[in-house]
């Protein structure tokens, strides 16, 4: 059954009944500034760091789900009768409820006894604060009088220390009133210098400040006692629990309509200037106050709609398919792009799955967010590609995660995950394509952040590289460290102390379990850095690099392979881990779709017959698998992976990150029908009939869908956050559709399938406009190109040198 419908025209999807399966959520602010929306106002605000600058309050997996949020009431005054037009938190029973989640915002709205109303939510371009646009229509044959109250439960900051540390937050609340704007100043008597605001476009009847006065004792959002009695109390909060609601009264003639702006913010004041005046405890409100006049102004706030409007027209505009197929066009076109800059941001912090006080910015995953991300702005991709590296170990090592406010390698992680390295090179390798922009390899940049350390970002990408060789096993492949991609694989490990964190613990020295993924990530990182080498005029370093990657492949040849597909690994005992020795755990895909995406295999049939085999044991209808088969019990020298129930996660859920590693390999070995079909598997999109099964947005991709042997097989979760994003863009744009960025410019080598009779794609690169179309005229991949008409040799379009803006490429598929 689907929940709602795609509006593509619009850029939005529409949410038709407010009780989804799980909350659908959106985000809003693409900057600094950010917060999650749901389809029924549920969700929260925070500056930069979800956990360190977190505004607003939610509660994870609380009951009823999803509480907490930007909520506004409407009461009418004549017969005391009150609801929620976002359906929570009253849940009353509405007519032509809707929310329309679009780019960087989300509207929702419904009609209760002929009152129609929506609030409209979205963060403006460049400022740290968020609009709520209210509008309220009376249906009604005769005059309304009403209420509208808005809500928000403040958030002290860090929402780790909110939601446990009790004995000393429930005293340190406070707030101040001016002119009906709520100030939220928690701790800014002492060490902070920012503060949060609500306010309201109109001169309010009264405010609350404090959760009790407002909710009443024992009562819940669903039934405030002040909405209940139509008239705030104007409670100023000292400790406890602030929070912020405004009440406004409308009275609307038959067929009025009023339009009311809320706005709440975030803003800081220089360390010296914090109090006006000077010396009194009373905040310096001089430079948010016109920020606030600005945007409660109507048209303003409009104004700030429509150049965030353009603005994701302009990012959308850079790639614009057209295929015979709907879901991969709405995915490639809008959703999965819009994705990417939510992963980009960030990164796996803060979602409805992840609570944004678990983990900072993952050296790994911002990484690979970048490959689709970085064509959108090449700017913010090279900032975090510096302040990435800028973590980086002097061994060529990584802390796995950084604070996006310190921008400080977490130590409570620490390193030692011996992929992390070679995801620096390829995201760095991912940005020069884009962009050409060779400067950036030349960028001084620190170790560990420690001044004086700084070294080229290319001497970064050389220590990643000799990462792996300086950690070689017994087989001559990667030492694992304490896991590579898939963090559950934790071989050095041996846990066996409930809670204790697979991620953080080991207790062997590592000197024996191997990776088989690193070896092929090592290939594919060693032949980009050759390249870059080669094209900074360091062929000798090209050359050994290249050497050192054929040194690998013999190892991967040697002792990675099992006769019909990839090893994974060796274990701490040196036993093949992905062996068809193996009881469980045959085969995995990692290392069979990562090897064959970094070429291995493709000129002696190991590939096709690893492809093969992924499709045989591994392919499921709701997507590939992990591996297989699954654990079925605890595993001490596997760790986390055998910890969880068969067909989840890690232990063989559809883990839909690495599915598109086998779209791409499948796209190497010519198999554009098998490509686009495992495509199409895990596309949200083509899932949206089955959306009480998939459960999650049908808008956006899942980091997980439950396994063929889960018993809720075809269940996705852990919405939003999550490398799939990244990597089904990179799969279907570059390697099916084959627009395919390059060092030199752009290549033209699609693998589609054979049903279709072409497509056509609009392409900004490094400042052209590529109008390509492609026609198929045979069942294979051979491709003639003509640029405006002029034939070329090979596949690779080189930038106009006449200085031409916009070039037509014509392709013709046999
Ligand atoms: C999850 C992984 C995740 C890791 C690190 C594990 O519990 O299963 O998917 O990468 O935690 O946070
Ligand atoms: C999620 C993590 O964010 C990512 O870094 C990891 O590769 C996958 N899980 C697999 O374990």
């Amino acid at each position: 059954m689907k929940y709602g419908y795609f509006d593509d025209d619009r850029r939005e999807y529409v949410i038709t009944r407010p009780d989804t399966p799980l909350p659908w959520i959106n985000y809003l602010g693409c900057q600094a500034y950010f917060g999650i929306i749901s389809n029924t106002a549920g969700g929260y605000s925070f500056y930069r760091d979800a956990r360190l600058r977190r505004l607003t309050r939610y509660r994870y997996n609380n009951v009823p789900m999803d509480l907490g949020g930007r909520y506004v009431y409407l009461r009418d005054d004549d017969s005391g009768e009150y609801w929620s037009p976002s359906w929570q938190p009253a849940r009353r029973e509405l007519k032509d409820y809707s929310c329309r989640h679009g780019m960087g915002y989300t509207t929702i709205g419904s009609t209760y006894n002929g009152i129609e109303a929506e609030t409209r939510y979205f963060v403006p371009l460049d400022e740290t604060l968020e609009i709520w646009q209210l509008t309220v229509t009376n249906h009604r044959e005769v005059a309304a009088t009403l209420s509208a109250f808005s809500t928000i439960e403040f958030c002290l900051w860090d929402a780790q220390d909110d939601a446990t540390n009790f004995q000393r937050n429930l005293n340190t609340g406070q707030v101040e009133v001016e002119d009906g704007v709520i100030y939220h100043k928690t701790e800014y008597r002492e060490r902070r210098n920012h503060f949060a605001y609500f306010a309201c476009s109109e001169k309010g009847e009264g405010f609350d400040t404090q959760r009790e006065a407002f909710l009443g004792r024992y009562r819940g959002w669903d039934q405030p006692a002040a909405v209940e009695a139509g008239q705030l109390t104007n409670s100023v909060a000292h400790g406890w629990s602030p929070i912020g609601a405004h009440h406004v009264k409308l009275v609307l003639a038959p067929g009025e309509t009023r339009r009311i702006v809320f706005l709440l913010g975030y803003h800081e004041n220089p360390d010296d200037e914090k109090f006006d005046p000077p010396g009194s405890q009373t905040i310096n409100k001089k430079t948010v106050k016109p920020v606030i006049a600005k945007y409660l102004d109507a048209d303003r706030a409009d104004a700030a709609f429509d150049r965030l409007h353009r603005y994701w027209e302009s990012l959308l505009g850079i790639l614009e398919v057209k295929t015979p197929d709907i879901h991969t066009n709405r995915m490639v076109n809008i959703w999965n792009a819009y994705q990417c800059m939510a992963t980009f941001n960030m990164s796996r912090s803060a979602s409805l799955f992840e609570s944004g006080i678990g983990r900072g910015l993952g050296f790994r995953d911002s990484n690979q967010d970048l490959l689709g991300f970085v064509h959108m702005v090449p700017a913010r991709a090279r900032e975090r590609i510096l302040d990435l590296a800028a973590t980086q170990l002097p061994t060529g090592g990584a802390y796995h995660q950084y604070q996006p406010l310190t921008k400080r390698g977490n130590n409570d992680i620490g390193s030692g995950f011996n992929d992390d390295p070679h995801w620096l090179i390829l995201g760095v390798s991912a940005y020069l394509k884009e962009t050409g922009d060779w400067s950036i390899l030349d960028e001084p940049v620190p170790f560990d952040n420690e001044p004086g350390s700084e070294a080229p970002l290319y001497e970064h990408l050389r220590r990643s590289f000799s990462y792996t060789l300086d950690r070689l096993g017994p087989h001559r492949l990667p030492l694992i460290g304490r896991a590579d991609w898939n963090d559950c694989l934790n071989l050095n490990c041996f846990s066996s102390t409930p809670g204790q964190s697979f991620q953080t613990t080991t207790n062997k020295d590592g000197k024996v379990a191997e990776s088989v993924f690193i070896a092929g990530l090592f290939v594919h990182a060693a032949h980009e850095l050759a390249a870059i080498a080669c094209r900074r005029g360091l062929h000798q370093e090209s050359e050994h690099c290249v050497a050192e990657a054929a040194k690998m492949e013999q190892a991967i040849a040697q002792h990675g392979w099992d006769g019909e597909w990839f090893l994974r690994a060796y274990d701490d005992f040196g036993a093949p881990i992905g062996s068809k020795q193996c009881e469980e755990g045959k085969i995995f895909i990692e290392s069979n779709g990562y090897c064959v995406l970094a070429g291995i295999g493709l000129d002696d049939g190991r590939a096709a017959k690893a492809m093969d085999a992924v499709g045989k044991y591994l392919a499921t209808k709701h997507g590939i698998v992990v591996q297989q088969p699954a654990f079925s019990r605890y595993y001490l020298n596997l760790g986390e992976i055998s910890s969880y129930p068969p067909g989840y996660k890690e232990n063989a859920g559809i883990f839909c990150h690495v599915n598109p590693w086998v779209m791409i390999a499948e796209a190497r070995l010519g198999r554009g029908d098998k490509a686009h079909d495992y495509y199409t598997r895990i596309n949200p999109s083509a899932r949206e009939e089955i959306g009480d099964l998939h459960r999650c947005e049908p808008y956006v991709y899942a980091q997980m869908i439950a396994g063929k042997d889960a018993p809720t097989f075809g269940e996705a979760k852990n919405s939003w956050l999550t490398g799939t994003a990244a990597w089904n863009y990179y799969a279907i744009s570059q390697w099916i559709l084959g627009i395919r960025v390059t060092y030199d410019g752009l290549e033209i080598a699609p693998v589609i399938p054979q049903s279709w009779p072409g497509f056509t794609a609009r392409r900004v690169f490094r400042g052209v406009v590529y109008n390509i179309a492609i026609e198929r005229k045979g069942a294979g991949n051979r491709i003639a190109l003509t640029v405006d008409g002029a034939p070329i040799e090979g596949n690779l379009v080189l930038a106009p040198r006449d200085g031409r803006r916009e070039v037509s490429v014509a392709g013709v598929l046999t």
